[in-house]
This record gives C-alpha cells, sequence and structure tokens, in this order.
C-alpha cells in the first residue's frame, strides 16, 4: 500500500509558480490542494513553500509556520566553521574521526551540527518526505553567505534505507552515527518537541534499528554511535563508552 495516500499533501499557496509544488506531489504521488480550505480533506500532514522554505505542517499549524529543516545552529552550537569539537557528540564522535555517515538523518540537526565542526559527512534518510526536506534546507544552507565565503557544499545527502546503502559501501568511514526513532521518553525533553512528535506520528517508530546497528557495525571502520534517551537500553548491548548530556545518551561502539 502506497505510505502517503490518505495522509499526505501537497498545498498550492497561489501566486507563485505552480510547477515546484506539482513536481513535488508527483515525485511523493500524492494529491495537490490549490487553497488551504480544500484542506479539511482526510489528509493530516502538508508539504507547502512558505517564506522560502519547505515546510511540513499538521492540521493545527496551517495557519501557522510549520515546520523546515533549521540550518541556523541550535542554542548553544557554535556558529563559526570549523565550530569547536568539545561538546558531548564531538566527544563520542573521537579526536581520529575525519569522516561520517549520518544514517538516520531525519530533520538533520544533529548532521548538521557534525557538519559544522568540519567532520568530512554523508547523509542518508529513508523517508522521502524528510529527503526533500533535507534537500530544501540544505539548497538554502549552501545560499549562506558563511558557506560561500568558505567555498563550503552542503553534506552529501542520499536516499534510501541505509541497512542497505550501508551494505554497498565503496569506503567504510570512520564512524556512523544512528540517532534511529525510539519510543516516547517518560520524562518531558527536548525530544519531545514537536518536529519529533510528527515525525513518530508521520513515520512510527523504527522498529527494525537493531538491524541498523549491525548493518552500521558491519560498514564502519572504526566505530558507530548511538544517540538514544539516556533512560534507554543501549542498542547493540553494553557500549565501549558512552557520553551524556541534557537527557541523551551517545553510545559508542568500537569495531
Ligand atoms: C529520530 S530521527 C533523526 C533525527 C536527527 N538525528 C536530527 O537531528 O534531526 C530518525 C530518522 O532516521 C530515519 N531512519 C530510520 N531508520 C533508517 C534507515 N534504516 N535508513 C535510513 N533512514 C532511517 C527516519 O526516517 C527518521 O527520519
Amino acid at each position: 500500500m502506497h505510505p502517503y495516500i490518505g495522509k499526505l499533501a501537497v498545498l498550492y499557496p497561489g501566486q507563485v509558480d505552480i510547477q515546484p509544488f506539482e513536481g513535488l506531489a508527483a515525485r511523493l504521488s500524492v494529491p495537490l490542494y490549490q487553497s488551504l480550505e480544500a484542506a479539511s480533506v482526510a489528509e493530516t500532514f502538508f508539504l507547502s513553500w512558505r517564506e522560502g522554505g519547505l515546510k511540513l505542517l499538521d492540521k493545527s499549524m496551517l495557519n501557522k509556520g510549520g515546520m523546515q529543516v533549521e540550518i541556523e545552529p541550535r542554542p548553544g552550537e557554535q556558529r563559526s566553521w570549523p565550530a569547536p569539537k568539545q561538546d558531548a557528540l564531538a566527544h563520542a564522535l573521537g579526536r581520529k574521526t575525519r569522516n561520517v555517515i549520518d544514517a538516520t538523518t531525519g530533520w538533520g540537526q544533529d548532521s548538521l551540527h557534525i557538519f559544522r565542526m568540519g567532520y568530512q559527512l554523508r547523509c542518508l534518510e529513508r523517508s522521502p518526505i524528510m529527503f526533500e526536506l533535507l534537500t530544501d534546507g540544505f539548497q538554502r544552507l549552501a545560499q549562506l553567505d558563511w558557506m560561500q565565503n568558505l567555498s563550503l557544499s552542503p553534506p552529501e545527502l542520499v536516499a534510501g534505507n541505509a541497512i542497505e546503502l550501508l551494505a554497498n559501501l565503496e569506503e567504510a568511514p570512520d564512524c556512523i552515527y544512528l540517532d534511529p526513532m525510539f519510543p516516547p521518553k517518560r520524562k518531558k525533553s527536548a525530544l519531545a518537541k514537536k518536529s519529533l512528535t510528527v515525525l513518530r506520528d508521520l513515520l512510527g517508530d523504527d522498529e527494525d534499528k537493531t538491524l541498523l546497528f549491525d548493518a552500521a557495525m558491519l560498514a564502519t571502520a572504526k566505530k558507530v554511535v548511538v544517540k538514544c534517551p539516556d533512560d534507554a537500553e543501549p542498542l547493540g548491548g553494553k557500549p565501549s563508552d558512552s557520553f551524556t548530556s541534557k537527557l541523551v545518551r551517545y553510545d559508542v561502539y568500537l569495531k
């Protein structure tokens, strides 16, 4: 069955070129609606370009902004490039790591943090919706002054299931980073942010995360880092090392 039928539509707001909206609806095989009123239909999620970015909206957000891949650093993250490698994620990736594959790119927030710290990064994402949002976000990133002044290109973005993609790499990366969807946490945390709640509503939990972990261990040259809620069971058994920050844990598995 088509995964998005009855769930997702593309909204065309009028007054701009309709072609990108038609192209998006065709790529995702979902309906294109030409007015917000028409959105009183079965679908609960919508994609639309608003204020220069591709936004994901649920019904409660139709008259508000919507969610996009944020290309500005999160609070506490450095703006400079390369940003200092000093937080828990940097410690988990390790001093000797040069190249990283983020196998679960999602909203790209960890990816962009890894990218800003100067790692060479490739991003994998299997959800066609998230892939479209990421493509738009990385295009906006490429336009930023600091990216152009430093002649930087956005990270490479690859669509597909990482379990298959990792099995067919030409070269093993130093580190594979995993942040699959875990069931909702007991405690309230940054992980319960609206953007991740919507992601879970839309995509469900990543039930195959153990298979993904096994694929990552086979494919990495040196290590796998798994991000999870700090009270979650480690995905791959006892890790070699763990770094905790703000209700999140980074488990490090050495090859
Ligand atoms: C919790 S989100 C990741 C959030 C991300 N770390 C961020 O900072 O925005 C998990 C994402 O991983 C993707 N994902 C899960 N398993 C995957 C797989 N086997 N291959 C590719 N993508 C996968 C899901 O589609 C989802 O978008």
